[in-house]
Order: C-alpha cells, then sequence, then structure tokens
C-alpha cells in the first residue's frame, strides 16, 4: 500500500507517469527505458503513451508510463502548451492512474538568476502563468495561479538539479509585461505547460514534480529561438539522464 510519508510525497510509489509536451524531448529517455508503445490515449485526439515495467533495487517493480500531447494533424508539429498538456494529462491520469505524475520536458532559464544552458530546474515555491493577465477581482490571482510547488529536498542533489519557480504561457517568445513579470516574481524557469499541469494534479489529488532543462537563455542577446532548436537534442539527451536518476531513487523506495 502507498502512503504519504512525513516529508508529504507517496513511499512506496508503484506507478510514476511523465508527461512531454515535445516528441523530441520524451522519446530517448521512453525508448532508453524500454517503454512499449500503448497507442492513443484518447481515438478523437493525437496524444498517445507508452508504458512499461522496471525492476527496483528490492525486488519491487516500478510501472512507469510516458505520455505525449501527439502531433497536430493539420500543421504536422507537436501539440505544445497548456491546454494540450491539461488533456493529455487528464487521459493519462485515467488510464494509467500513477500515484506520482511528472512533467518534463525543455524550458528558456534566465542568465541573471545564474542559468546556463543544460541547467536543470525542479519546481518549487510556486507554479505560475506568466500570459494570464485578468484584471478583475479574485480572477487577477486565479489567472497567475501560484499553485504550490514542493518535492522531496533528496532529489536536488540525486538528479543534481536546482529548485526553481516555472512558469508557464502559451507563447514562445515574451512580451514587455511578460519580462517584468518575469523580474518581480524571480522566475527560473519559463516554459508552457507545467502549471497547466500542476493544477490539473491537484484536482486529481496527485503529487506532481516539474523537471526542466534550459535549451535557452531569456536574457541574452540571441533570439531564443535559435539556441532552443541548436540545443534541443543535446539537452534532451541529458534531461533523460537525469530522469533516470529519477527512477532509480523511486526505485530504493519500492
Ligand atoms: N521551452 C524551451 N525554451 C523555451 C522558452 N524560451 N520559452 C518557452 N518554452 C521553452
Amino acid at each position: 500500500m502507498t502512503e504519504i510519508t512525513s516529508d508529504g510525497w507517496p513511499r512506496p510509489v508503484h506507478r510514476v507517469a511523465f508527461l512531454f509536451a515535445m516528441s523530441a524531448e520524451g522519446t530517448g529517455f521512453a525508448r532508453r527505458l524500454g517503454l512499449e508503445d500503448q497507442g492513443s490515449l484518447d481515438s478523437s485526439l493525437p496524444a498517445h503513451w507508452l508504458k512499461g515495467r522496471l525492476a527496483g533495487s528490492d525486488g519491487g517493480s516500478l510501472e512507469v508510463a510516458v505520455g505525449f500531447a501527439g502531433t497536430d494533424p493539420d500543421h504536422g508539429v507537436d501539440r505544445i502548451g497548456t491546454v494540450p498538456a491539461a488533456l493529455a494529462a487528464h487521459l493519462l491520469i485515467r488510464r494509467f492512474e500513477p500515484d506520482l505524475l511528472v512533467n518534463a520536458g525543455t524550458c528558456g532559464g534566465f542568465k541573471v538568476r545564474g542559468a546556463r544552458v543544460g541547467s536543470i530546474y525542479l519546481g518549487s515555491k510556486a507554479f505560475l502563468f506568466h500570459d494570464h493577465r485578468v484584471p478583475l477581482p479574485g480572477f487577477d490571482a486565479f489567472g497567475v495561479g501560484r499553485i504550490e510547488a514542493d518535492h522531496p529536498e533528496e532529489l536536488l542533489e540525486v538528479m543534481d538539479a536546482e529548485p526553481g519557480v516555472i512558469s508557464t504561457g502559451d507563447s514562445f517568445t515574451p512580451c514587455a509585461e511578460e519580462l517584468e513579470f518575469f523580474e518581480r516574481e524571480g522566475v527560473h524557469a519559463k516554459e508552457m505547460e507545467a502549471a497547466a499541469i500542476a493544477r490539473l494534479a491537484r484536482d486529481h489529488g496527485l503529487p506532481f514534480l516539474a523537471v526542466k532543462a534550459v535549451t535557452d537563455l531569456v536574457d541574452h542577446p540571441e533570439p531564443e529561438q535559435e539556441a532552443f532548436l541548436r540545443n534541443l537534442e543535446r539537452v534532451s539527451a541529458s534531461l533523460g539522464e537525469r530522469l533516470v536518476r529519477l527512477l532509480d531513487w523511486l526505485g530504493t523506495r519500492t
């Protein structure tokens, strides 16, 4: 039976689900684990998933699922962003019933807060939305989200990661108001899915982690998209290594 320990995290974890927005971010990781394709998460959507069973260190085992929002049939690219991510997360939770949900992927980092290409952030303090500007009483706070973010302290060392405030929005390039938001809130990682999945995990009462690897620096003169495209493959491979360390750690707790 899974229990919630004094640090607030389930132990043992029997079933962990990972969600990636882009195929390039997570396919290598799923292959490396030898997961089997399970096809579509819903016959009307491109979202799809894989699963498999890994042996734990003490004879137990860990079931692992990896889900993707899938390829948009009209545009031929990954369905990045909050709506496809939340939909895929909901479907994956219903199908697989994980006891831990992890959103993994890439992000923009901030030189001013110590990021380098390849830095890994584990979502901490709060998940924010930087592009939900709703100047109406109550809705303003709902828009920003400020969804509680936490992780077992030990994981920072296990994954060689840093704790970071992760902020989500549906545009890749930021406008002036968003740049001000990042400074005001001390954002470490800017990406396009985590807060939406965090809110859904909360709805389902599921422990949630976000692990984000920096492909580009928001406060660097080079356009984010150029650095992103150049670094995506290499940074995704190193993200996969850190996720394997997370699985090894979970395997010692089965
Ligand atoms: N994913 C990787 N880099 C990103 C950025 N700069 N903005 C949003 N999502 C990203």
